[in-house]
């Protein structure tokens, strides 16, 4: 029993829970996703999976993207830079849902399951099924050797390292990653990008790790908010674009380890219902970062003041109109739009994290979860 107690300490690296030493894992994680394959002088990036069948993936009349949970929602970023860089049609399923309702399918799709663990039931089921009908499957996994990694007819491992905590947080990360470089390739391959955007995205997302690391120093601050908040018994997560699905993502890892009831809106989907809950107990967290439709996000803010809504922004370094409005702002560094989302999602896993820490809740093992689930 002792010995066991000290092997975790160990495997804990310092850290008081494997969720937040995985999270400041993240600049090095991100960095091993992208090591060997992305050549940012020559500007060329490798993935054998994708180079070995590069003609029936950059011809895809349509790429569907299958995946549960938090990969789901990487998924979603996912559509967004595939559709933005490579112009090719996306659709993003819950496997669950995909698999029962008889999808068409034929051989022209490219299917892509995007799971952590690799052995998720319903993406393994999902995909046996695009088999079945033709398409062709790609898998991005994180677990070497998973049941996914090995049904898929081609694949890109993560290469987060082993994720123990419950909750997601490097694997999210590290999918995008992945994901990114996989539409900056097809992108280039189709010459929908010009030559420079494809150097400057490879020059940017090399810069991401150091930019994280600058994020996480945000730690005590995020503390305090999370101080601020953590009796609210709901909470609201608003973005627009590439970081809508960042707004699920935070409102998933809130509901997961604090068992705070917490919802994820695009911000423009706010006046169609959610701002009826606005009031002064209500915290918004609303991802505010300067590209993306900056100006149409701060008139949500306004709204949200307007109901007496508590607001935390994060902002673009620099930010002064949410500042202006918000109760507190969380900065990260200025990059390219498409990959503001693996800086904005930083803060919101430490303020989940420490709002459940605050409030006593098991972090890594959070009750009712599973880190892999393997029945439907
Ligand atoms: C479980 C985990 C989630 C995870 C989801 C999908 O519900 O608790 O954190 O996002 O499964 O898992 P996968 O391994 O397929 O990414």
């Amino acid at each position: 029993q002792e010995l066991q107690l000290n092997l975790e300490q160990i495997e804990k690296a310092g850290y008081d829970h494997f969720m937040l030493k995985e999270i400041y894992e993240q600049p090095d994680a991100i960095t091993d996703t992208y090591r060997g394959r992305m050549l940012v002088e020559e500007g060329i990036i490798r993935m054998a999976g994708v180079d070995d069948n590069m003609a029936r993936i950059a011809n895809a009349k349509r790429i569907i993207i299958v995946a549960c949970g938090t990969s789901w929602h990487a998924g979603l970023v996912a559509e967004y830079i595939f559709e933005d860089l490579a112009r090719i049609p996306v659709e993003v399923e819950y496997a669950s849902e995909f698999r029962y309702r008889n999808p068409v399918i034929s051989e022209n799709d490219v299917v892509i399951a995007i799971s952590q663990s690799g052995e998720t039931a319903d993406t393994m089921a999902a995909i046996k099924l695009a088999k079945e009908k033709g398409a062709f499957v790609f898998g991005v996994c994180n677990v070497v050797g998973s049941s996914i990694s090995r049904e898929a007819h081609a694949g890109a491992y993560t290469h987060a390292g082993p994720e123990i905590g419950v909750a997601s947080t490097k694997a999210f990360t590290t999918q995008i990653t992945v994901l990114t470089l996989m539409a900056l390739k097809l992108a280039k391959h189709r010459g929908t990008i010009s030559d420079s955007t494809f150097r400057f995205h490879l020059q940017e997302l090399e810069r991401i790790p150091a930019k994280i690391t600058k994020v996480l120093e945000e730690n005590d601050h995020i503390k305090i908010i999370a101080e601020k908040y953590k009796n609210s018994p709901n909470c609201l997560y608003l973005g627009r674009g590439y970081n809508f699905p960042v707004a699920l993502e935070g409102a998933l890892k809130l509901k997961e380890i604090s068992y705070i009831h917490a919802e994820g809106y695009p911000a423009a989907e706010m006046k169609h219902g959610p701002i009826a809950l606005i009031d002064e107990s209500m915290p918004v967290v609303v991802i505010a970062t300067s590209k993306g439709h900056y100006d149409k996000v701060v008139s949500n803010v306004q709204e949200i003041k307007a109901r007496q809504g508590k607001i935390i922004g994060i902002v673009t370094e620099g930010d002064e109109a949410v500042r202006e409005l918000a109760d507190y702002v969380i900065e990260i560094p200025e990059t390219i739009e498409s990959l503001t989302p693996l800086l904005t999602t930083i803060p919101l896993q430490l303020l989940s994290y420490h709002i459940a820490v605050m409030l006593g809740k098991n972090v890594d093992q959070p009750r009712n979860l599973a880190k892999s689930v393997t029945v439907e």
